[in-house]
């Protein structure tokens, strides 16, 4: 199986890839800013006997994405797994929210994997059984109060996500995985004071770990999930369930 993890650099992204690498994967591992720590997330791969390199783009722009396409094409001839999880979040009240912000955020959070979906599309008929997963967020289903352009961004990727699912049938499913609040570099943004709120408000009681949200993902990814197309699998300590 090969993959190709975006955003494998950080938080659910490297931990979603130290998880298939341990499923037998071989990893593509995406990063932008942080290339010298996707570099460590992908000997961590190696160590387990995987292929697993990095590609560099900036998914925001068109020629990010096309680089990243590039690089993978130059690799392997076929992609089986494509794992959709690169994103940021800039909190904003909605008045604040200019049209530059507004298009920066889908530029990174759904143009980007549209159009990356799109190139390596033809890579991945070749796959007996291709699986394409997005990450999106519980802010999908339930708003956020700062970050309208965000949950707004997020939610974009249930119709993308739906739609792949009904035209890539049969051969490639397409799913989503909406994590809640979880301990990444996302939230290192949370004074104490916001964090133990946050807490308060998850039944589960604590803030949720990447690898949770990575477990999930292998599973959407493997031959197990053949059935499960055009869904989202929740992943948020009982915050949201529909
Ligand atoms: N943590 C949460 O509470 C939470 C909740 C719901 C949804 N999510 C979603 O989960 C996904 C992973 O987030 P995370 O929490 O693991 O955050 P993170 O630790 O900040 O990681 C974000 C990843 O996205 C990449 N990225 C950011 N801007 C990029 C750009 N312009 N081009 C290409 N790659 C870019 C980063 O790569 P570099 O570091 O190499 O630049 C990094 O690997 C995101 O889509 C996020 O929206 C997270």
């Amino acid at each position: 199986m090969r993959a190709l993890v975006t955003g494998g650099s950080r938080g659910i992204g490297a931990a979603t890839v130290r998880r298939l690498a341990r499923a037998g994967a071989d990893v593509a591992v995406h990063a932008f800013r942080h290339p010298d720590e996707a570099e460590t997330v992908a000997a961590e791969a190696r160590s387990l006997g995987r292929e697993s390199w990095v590609v560099r783009g900036d998914l925001a722009s068109d020629e990010g994405v096309r680089v990243v396409a590039d690089g993978v094409r130059a690799k392997w001839d076929r992609l089986d797994v494509l794992v959709h999880n690169a994103g940021a979040y800039d909190r904003a009240m909605f008045p604040a929210i200019t049209d530059a912000a507004l298009l920066a955020t889908f530029r990174l959070n759904v143009f980007g994997p549209f159009a990356l979906t799109r190139d390596l599309l033809p890579m991945m008929r070749r796959s007996a059984a291709g699986r394409i997963v997005f990450v999106s967020s519980v802010l999908a289903y339930t708003g956020s109060s700062n970050g309208a352009h965000y949950a707004s961004a997020k939610a974009a990727l249930l119709g993308l996500s739906k739609s792949l699912a009904k035209e890539l049938a049969p051969g490639i499913t397409v799913n989503v995985v909406a994590p809640g609040s979880i301990d990444t570099a996302i939230l290192a943004g949370d004074t104490p004071a916001r964090r133990k709120e946050r807490e308060r408000t998850i039944p589960a009681g604590r803030i949720g770990m990447p690898e949770e949200v990575a477990e999930a993902i292998a599973f959407l990814s493997s031959p197990a999930a053949s059935y499960v197309t055009g869904t989202t699998v929740h992943v948020n300590g009982g915050s949201r369930s529909d």
